[in-house]
């Protein structure tokens, strides 16, 4: 494929998939232009640092924890929404962190999770036949005709909304919220209140133990800032291009582009074509990226598209992240992981255990069975032990919130329940209680791992901050 040089404008010269039509193109490219006057949301250090610590996690030193909504929207935009999500997400960070004694690196699916890929352009609604819905930085997820049109000015809304939840993230991150043994409390706490988590009472009460003996040692968060702040990172799916090209900035200190919209882009099963416009738009920012690995992926076709996206084989700069479905894992995953191997390239390997899981329940909702999320995770996990790789993190669908979209879990959620408190604006996602119980299992994988794999040298590893 002849090359022509990367600017953040050259994807498009490409062919495109899953672009709104936008009635007015006038009304697009100023907004565009007002877009690329603001300000960046992030810095380019900043997705120097996550590279950083990926590069770790690809070198089987850390793990990655990545999660957040299917769709923000602005209707849920609440602080509640964002500190309820956030406890969940550092109590699952808690867990995981203990199981592998390994730094995690945490990653949301927040602050510019907005735009949505379609399996269909239109949907029929009582014989109507609309656009359809592409996330609120596109249009209404109301079905009517006006609100279905493409509106350019979502996109400023878009922007200032993940201002304004990048600063609330920050703001907890850094100001005390994270406090571990604050964190930590709260496990002990909502464990208390379920006794069908019994399960799990004996990691968390060697987690108290250890933050015991760490304070009668004189290591407090009081006295070690570590144990006080962490570093929060933003993410979300590179698909609007108009927008990430805005929000797209030279980085003065090393000359390189980096896409200020969030840490870390990926880039989705839909629109991974080799000679497509997402693939080269991300080929040229300097950000870790992801990208979704579904059973259409060939291995050879995988090594292209790694050729493309990292050629100088840069630690930290991909994650591939594998969404198969439970009982494809072991069709799929073991070709793409030794192709991988076999060519030497560093990567992140991470689970997405939601988006091949999706059924319709008999109640007509689209659901997940926690059932099948853990079982793509447990089949994951043991792929990568039997070939010997890192199984290196997990991309998670997750609330704060105590909604009923998945089914299953301790709580045992049927489908009955699924029309109490189904609030998605796109996919079922793993409610507050699942996704802690998720992070408990998945620490028993992990220290599965830690078990069959020759201890690795660690004078050189660097603790989370
Ligand atoms: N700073 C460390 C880290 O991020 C420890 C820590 C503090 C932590 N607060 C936390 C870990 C909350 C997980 C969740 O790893
Ligand atoms: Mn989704």
């Amino acid at each position: 494929m002849p090359k022509k040089p990367w600017t953040p404008e050259s994807w498009r010269a490409f062919p495109v998939q899953q672009m709104p039509a936008y009635a007015d193109a006038e009304a697009l490219a100023r907004t565009e232009k007002r877009l690329a006057g603001f300000p960046p949301l992030v810095f380019a250090g900043e997705a120097r640092k996550l590279k950083k610590k990926l590069a770790r996690v690809a070198e089987g030193r850390g793990f990655l924890l990545q999660g957040g909504d299917c769709a923000e929207s602005f209707a849920e935009h609440s602080a509640d929404n964002i500190r309820d999500f956030f406890r969940v997400f550092l109590q699952m960070a808690v867990v995981l962190t203990f199981a592998g004694g390994q730094p995690v690196v945490k990653v949301g699916r927040i602050a510019g999770q907005f735009a949505k890929p379609r399996s269909s352009p239109t949907e029929t609604i009582d014989g109507v036949e609309y656009p359809i819905y592409r996330g609120d930085i596109v249009n209404d997820s109301a079905a009517t005709m006006d609100g279905r049109k493409p509106d350019p000015e979502r996109q400023i809304m878009a922007y200032r909304q993940s201002a304004a939840t990048m600063n609330l993230l920050r703001a907890f991150a850094q100001g005390g919220y994270a406090n571990l043994e604050n964190v930590h409390r709260w496990t002990m706490g909502f464990l208390k209140d379920s006794p069908a988590f019994e399960r799990y009472q004996e990691l968390a009460d060697r987690i108290s133990e250890t933050l015991g003996f760490m304070k009668a040692c004189g290591i407090t968060a009081d006295s070690a800032p570590q144990l006080r702040v962490t570093d929060f990172f933003t993410s979300h799916e590179a698909l609007l291009l108009g927008f990430e090209q805005a929000l797209t900035r030279v980085d003065s200190t090393s000359g390189d582009w980096y896409a200020t919209s969030g840490h870390m882009l990926w880039i989705g099963d839909r629109t991974r074509q080799l000679d497509h416009a997402h693939v080269e738009f991300c080929r040229g920012i300097k950000n870790p990226i992801g990208l979704k690995c579904g059973p259409s992926l060939k291995a050879d076709e995988l090594i292209k598209l790694i050729d493309l996206l990292n050629p100088d084989n840069e630690a930290g700069r991909l994650t591939l992240i594998a969404r198969f479905g439970a009982d494809k894992v072991d069709k799929h995953l073991p070709d793409l992981v030794r192709a991988v191997k076999r060519e030497g390239r560093v990567v992140v390997w991470s689970c997405d255990p939601m988006h091949g899981n999706t059924i319709k329940s008999t109640s007509g909702y689209k659901t997940r069975p926690f059932d099948s999320i853990l079982a793509e995770v447990r089949r994951f996990m043991a792929v990568h032990r039997a070939e010997g790789t890192h199984a290196g993190g997990i991309h998670v669908e997750m609330t704060g919130k105590d909604v009923t979209e998945c089914t299953g879990g301790l709580r045992a959620l049927r489908d009955e329940d699924l029309n109490d408190r189904y609030h998605t604006f796109c996919d079922p996602r793993l409610n507050a209680t699942q996704a802690l119980e998720l992070s408990f299992l998945l620490a028993e994988e992990i220290k599965k791992e830690m078990a069959s794999r020759p201890p690795i040298d660690d004078e050189e590893v660097e603790a989370a901050e």
